[in-house]
């Protein structure tokens, strides 16, 4: 017999026969867009960028609005909230503050694009002077955030959420049983149908830098590893969804993406529930700086980069490539 009797190219010829034999498939409806919604910006249709991120920028009310129709009119599965306040305090009391703005950006969106999901980023990191993600227990040194104490400010703000109008809550903070006292307090309050998405495997990582300058919540001192897990553990992240999935989790997430496919992959076996994957902000930056310096093709990186977590197991993807990507997209077909 003729070698070699395999010929894989064979089924590689033509777009036709390779796009017969596709595993994997990318749509704008598997994709959730972050955005950064600022109190200190009034004006109708304001947008303050943020210069790691390009492309990305803080939004006004209205421009929140504006930017929620785009993303509905590209077929985007939703958006992902998170409010720069103009005041933080100790414990981050604008986190569930009913006006804050957070709670006034659901509210306008779900009436202007009911169809659009809106999903909350929960957590006080944004909100605390310190920038830590919990209550900070001043005593110790240095000091250290305070697990059981922030339990409650989470579930306070879950809920204020909830009542905004949110279509689903987001723990990002990684405190240990937040999960079952978010649970608790929505079920407590008459939310017993308004999903967790648990930010279950949530890693200590570099690749954050451009978000915290986008919202103002880099810690003061120390940094995020006494409750960020630490990058070379794999079997703790899938302990970690499991604990989320027992405390009542709908969906669970791995978080950053790109350099935790196998974490994806192995949440995903030991779950089966729908896991996220969160194409975080240094990802952005880096596809988009070396776009901007002639290095690389950006649609075809980002095309790539959001294929491959789905072929790893992600069934949802927040990123900020989300328009881009949906427009590129439509325009294939
Ligand atoms: C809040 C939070 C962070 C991100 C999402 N939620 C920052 C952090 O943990 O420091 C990062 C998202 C990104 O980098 O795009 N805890």
């Amino acid at each position: 017999m003729a070698f070699p009797q395999t010929r894989m190219r064979r089924l590689r010829a033509t777009a036709g026969l390779r796009g017969l034999v596709r595993e994997t498939d990318l749509r704008a409806s598997q994709l959730v867009l972050p955005m950064f919604v600022a109190e200190s910006l009034d004006a109708a249709a304001e947008r303050e960028p943020i210069s790691t991120m390009p492309g990305v920028a803080r939004l006004s009310l209205g421009a929140t609005v504006a930017e929620a129709h785009e993303a509905a009119a590209l077929g985007l599965a939703g958006v992902m909230l998170f409010g720069v306040p103009t005041v933080k305090d100790e414990e981050g009391s604008g986190a569930w503050d009913e006006e804050g703005i957070v709670q006034l950006a659901i509210r306008a969106i779900k009436q202007a694009v009911p169809e659009l999901i809106v999903i909350t980023d929960v957590c006080l990191c944004e909100y605390t002077d310190h920038g830590h993600c919990g209550v900070l227990d001043v005593q110790a040194s240095p000091p250290r955030v305070e697990n059981d104490a922030t339990l409650a400010l989470l579930s306070r703000t879950a809920c204020s959420h909830a009542r905004a109008g949110a279509d689903m809550v987001a723990p990002s903070d990684m405190m240990d049983g937040r999960v079952g006292a978010i649970r608790e307090e929505l079920d407590g309050e008459g939310f017993s149908d308004t999903p967790i998405l648990a930010y279950s495997a949530k890693f200590a990582s570099a690749f954050y830098g451009p978000f915290r300058e986008a919202a103002g919540s880099a810690p003061a001192f120390g940094d995020r590893r006494g409750y960020q897990m630490d990058p070379a553990n794999g079997q703790e992240a899938v302990r970690e969804a499991l604990l989320d999935v027992g405390e009542g989790a709908d969906m669970v997430m791995v978080k950053p993406a790109l350099a935790y496919g196998d974490l994806i992959r192995a949440v995903k076996q030991a779950t089966s529930l729908p896991v996220a994957a969160y194409n975080v902000s240094g990802e952005y930056a880096m596809v988009k700086a070396a776009a901007a310096a002639g290095y690389i093709d950006e649609r075809a990186a980002v095309l790539e980069i959001l294929t491959s977590l789905r072929r790893a197991g992600a069934d949802t993807i927040v990123s900020y490539h989300a328009k881009d990507a949906a427009t590129w997209l439509a325009d294939q077909t």
